[in-house]
């Protein structure tokens, strides 16, 4: 089986649930507190980890209380942290999520995220280009994925960009990118294209994957628009669907599938992680799967 590295953020989610969110300058009472791992890296690790393959993490935490929360967390899940960076001077990455009938807002404050940048990959490239997939997001500095994407390439590597939050990319990094996979609400800002989705998608052949929700995921396989259909569930909160989407897609691949068994595969995740409330704590574990499969879920 192939080896997946996961090149991207940590974060402490912090979430709140309410049945209204409040107006400008308004206070409103909610329900619900909790806190739990999260950043869009993390996720994805945690979700291909428990779908059972080896993943690697890397990426930086801060020096404070929620480093050693993230550290024995990641370790649980199983996900390699060897080459964990610990940054002096700022504080581990938090996400504030406000729920609110299975909607969610996120303000994200990267802190040691930031650290992730192009010396802290030269220092760890030979091991990074030991994997076979490396999956990246855009919670981390923009030129340090603007620095790998080119090296992973010349090595032949499977790279899968999750581009969220969304920023726009340039064409020759596009280019070289295996699998590139917003949202519905991403591909326009990341592609600086206003184009309807058919032209983009025809564009970017069994490359482009729009993640559509509860449509599904769509791209052209180069001779039709194919739509993957996803799994229909009462979703209680999707905050980290994409995420786990995205790690299950890897792991798929990983195990040579081809591509629409890969995104079935990572609709099935996706749609069985937005069950429960928070990023993680609904992402499936492989039984999972195969007892869904099964019938027996
Ligand atoms: O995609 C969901 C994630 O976005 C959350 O875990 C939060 O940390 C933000 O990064
Ligand atoms: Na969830």
């Amino acid at each position: 089986m192939k080896k997946i590295a996961v090149v991207g953020s940590i974060n402490i989610d912090y979430f709140v649930e309410a049945n209204v969110l409040p107006e400008k300058g308004e206070t409103v009472l909610g329900n619900q507190f909790f806190m739990s791992l999260g950043g869009k890296g993390a996720n994805q690790a945690v979700a291909a980890s428990r779908l059972g393959a080896k993943v690697s993490f890397f990426g930086s935490i801060g020096s404070d209380e929620n480093s050693n929360y993230v550290k024995k967390m990641l370790q649980k899940e199983k996900v390699d942290i060897a080459h964990l960076n610990v940054a002096k001077d700022s504080h581990t990455g938090v996400a504030f999520i406000e729920i609110c009938q299975s909607e969610n807002r996120i303000v994200v404050i990267p802190g040691a995220n930031r650290e992730t940048n192009i010396s802290y990959i030269e220092r760890l490239l030979d091991e990074i280009l030991e994997h076979d997939i490396v999956v990246l997001q855009l919670e981390t500095p923009l030129e340090m994925i603007e620095h790998l994407v080119p090296k992973l390439f010349e090595k032949g590597k499977t790279i899968l960009l999750n581009p969220a939050p969304a920023l726009q990319i340039r064409k020759e990094i596009l280019d070289k990118v295996t699998y590139l996979i917003p949202n519905e609400h991403e591909y326009q800002i990341v592609m600086n294209e206003k184009g309807t989705m058919e032209k983009l998608l025809k564009k970017f052949s069994n490359k482009l994957l729009i993640t559509c929700g509860i449509n599904g995921v769509k791209f052209f396989d180069g001779n039709t628009l194919v739509q993957v259909p996803a799994h229909k569930v009462d979703a209680v909160d999707t905050t980290g669907a994409g995420d786990t989407f995205c790690g299950a897609f890897a792991v798929a691949l990983s195990e040579g599938k081809d591509l629409v068994d890969c995104i079935e595969f990572g609709n099935l995740a996706a749609g069985l992680s937005v069950k429960k409330k928070g990023a993680q704590s609904g992402m499936p574990f492989r039984e999972e799967i195969n007892l869904f499969v099964r019938g027996e879920l």
